[in-house]
């Protein structure tokens, strides 16, 4: 077989996707249940770090710890069913919806967790949109059915109307939220009853009963089932993969991570259902084929997440061809031959060596410092993917260190957690050299100023300004603005590109009126954080 079928052949045999959540509706127990279900761990809660029962391994930072809550994302990888599975990780606070933006960009499909007791939270409506920004195919899994919640009918109204995703059954309760008994398969009708195992450390027994012995078992909660059932037939509420695909339904589950029941039809849906990667469409609009030569481009950039190494990968997902540790590839921005000799995959805090990876994997660079996020790697013949959008931000900062003396560590760490996104850094090319920090959350901030102190070393003093809404600008406009007397700011971001900084929605209004001429393009519709 040649090297370019062979890349056909892995590449239809992978899956790459992300779970969405709101914290803590179960993502990091779902991904492990995973792991338990595909054989990569042998029991449930081997994968939580030695020494803090709570988090999961994928968790390393210190502050997450601190919170309890995921801020990076890693990527996990591992084989079911004769499938190579990538697992994106992403933050589950809508803070950082840039973040799991970028992260989509590279996945292939989504798992959308929803906690049965709280729905749709209006917290992480954002992270959700974003999918359906993408038009992602999303699976939902509706978790934590073994105790009480709510009816799973109103859940998908609600799914339906906040989220704009029609939710299509795939298994279906019975019994209650916190009474469950099991699952209908509405592929087969027959019911799925599942038996918990000790603190659910391994995978939950499966008995599958036939439908007439089920009404005769399970007695009421079978007939309830059946006729909420007979009501979503109606309605039409039927699996459908075209859609799915189109990012318009999104085939339902029932399930409880904590206890597994459910997980394994979660998890086979991700083979059965969810897209293999297919051929990535560049800048030009044209499609890199699967076998051409391994092209790729960079989502993410993550520094010193082992600080004893000071280390700076760069997560790159491969679009096309085949990848060999060592392989010279060029780097599209500036032309020039990059060396993967130092490539690692990643699982959590601990790093393999990988040697071949082909489409829909991500191979993490190390020491790739010139890699900036939406850069293309390719060999062969040139292409470029397009660029990923940054989010139009919201609230802005300035940033001072607060010991002068560590001026120099203070630049180094504003560089280095601008390229990997943390905020964005704003600077005034003709006023007060302070920079401004620009971000879509405030904990953007948080995570900036920690990092700065622990990682560099550079205490930071932030203040908040009164600018809420930037509209890009050019240097004509830009003058006039300045001469104005209006309270606008115009700054630059790293690219040279200008923003103008308003205080208030009222201000752009009154000079849109009043110069129609003037240029105050709003970012990016798409990327608008709403
Ligand atoms: P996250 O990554 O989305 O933030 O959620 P995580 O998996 O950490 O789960 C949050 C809490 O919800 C954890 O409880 C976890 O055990 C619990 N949980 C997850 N899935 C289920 C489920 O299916 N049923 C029930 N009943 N609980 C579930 P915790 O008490 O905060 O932590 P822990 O002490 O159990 O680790």
């Amino acid at each position: 077989m040649s090297v370019g079928s062979v890349s056909h052949v892995e590449a239809a045999r992978r899956r790459t996707f992300a779970i969405i959540s709101h914290p803590d509706a179960g993502k990091t127990t779902l991904t492990e249940k995973f792991l338990l279900y595909a054989g990569a761990v042998a029991e449930a809660g081997a994968v939580r770090a030695r020494g803090n029962q709570r988090r999961a391994r994928s968790d390393w930072m210190t502050m997450e710890q601190e919170r309890g809550i995921s801020i990076t994302s890693t990527v996990l990888q591992f084989t079911y069913r004769d499938h190579v599975v990538n697992l994106l990780d992403t933050p589950g606070h809508r803070d950082f919806s840039e973040d799991t933006y970028r992260v989509l960009q590279a996945a292939d499909a989504a798992i959308m967790v929803l906690d049965v007791a709280r729905g749709v939270e209006a917290q992480t409506l954002k992270l959700f949109e974003v999918c359906r920004a993408r038009a992602l195919p999303v699976l939902t899994f509706l978790n934590k059915y073994d105790r009480p919640g709510r009816e799973p009918l109103e859940l998908l109204d609600e799914i339906a109307e906040k989220i704009g995703l029609t939710p299509t059954p795939v298994t279906w309760p019975v019994g209650i939220a916190g009474d469950f008994r099991g699952v209908v398969d509405r592929r087969s009708g027959e019911l799925v009853r599942f038996a918990r195992t000790a603190h659910g450390a391994r995978a939950a027994e499966e008995e599958r009963v036939p439908p007439g012995r089920a009404a005769e078992e399970e007695g009421a909660a079978w007939t309830r089932a059946t006729e909420e059932l007979a009501l979503l037939d109606a309605v039409g509420a039927g699996l459908d993969r075209e859609t799915f695909l189109a990012g318009e339904t999104s085939p339902l589950f029932v399930g409880s991570a904590l206890t597994n029941f459910g997980v394994r039809h979660l998890l086979d849906a991700v083979i059965d259902l969810a897209p293999a990667p297919a051929e990535r469409v560049d800048a030009a609009g044209a499609a890199r084929a699967l076998e051409a030569p391994f092209s790729g481009f960079v989502f993410k950039i993550q520094a010193n997440m082992n600080p004893a190494h000071r280390d700076h990968i760069a997560f790159v997902r491969v679009c096309s061809g085949r990848f060999e540790r060592g392989m010279t590839l060029t780097h599209g921005p500036s032309g020039r031959p990059f060396s993967t000799k130092y490539a690692a995959s990643l699982f959590g805090a601990e790093r393999d060596t990988i040697d071949v990876a082909y489409p829909g994997d991500v191979v993490g660079l190390v020491n790739a410092s010139e890699l900036r996020i939406g850069d293309t790697l390719f060999d062969g013949e040139a292409v470029v993917f397009p660029p990923i959008p940054t989010f139009a931000p919201e609230l802005f900062a300035t940033a001072r260190p607060l010991d002068t003396r560590r001026h120099k560590q203070f630049r180094r760490g504003l560089d280095q957690l601008e390229r990997e996104g943390v905020v964005q850094v704003l600077t005034d090319p003709d006023g007060d050299p302070t920079p401004i920090l620009a971000a879509v959350g405030q904990m953007q901030f948080e995570v900036f100023a920690h990092r700065l102190a622990r990682e560099f070393g550079a205490e930071v003093e932030l203040a908040p300004t009164a600018h809420v809404l930037a509209r890009r600008t050019d240097e004509a406009t830009a003058g006039e603005l300045r001469r104005s007397g209006s309270r606008v700011r115009v700054v630059a971001r790293r690219d040279r590109s200008l923003l103008a900084l308003f205080e208030s929605p009222y201000t752009i209004g009154r000079l849109e009126r009043d110069h129609p001429e003037w240029c105050l393009e709003p970012l990016p519709a798409e990327t608008q954080a709403s």
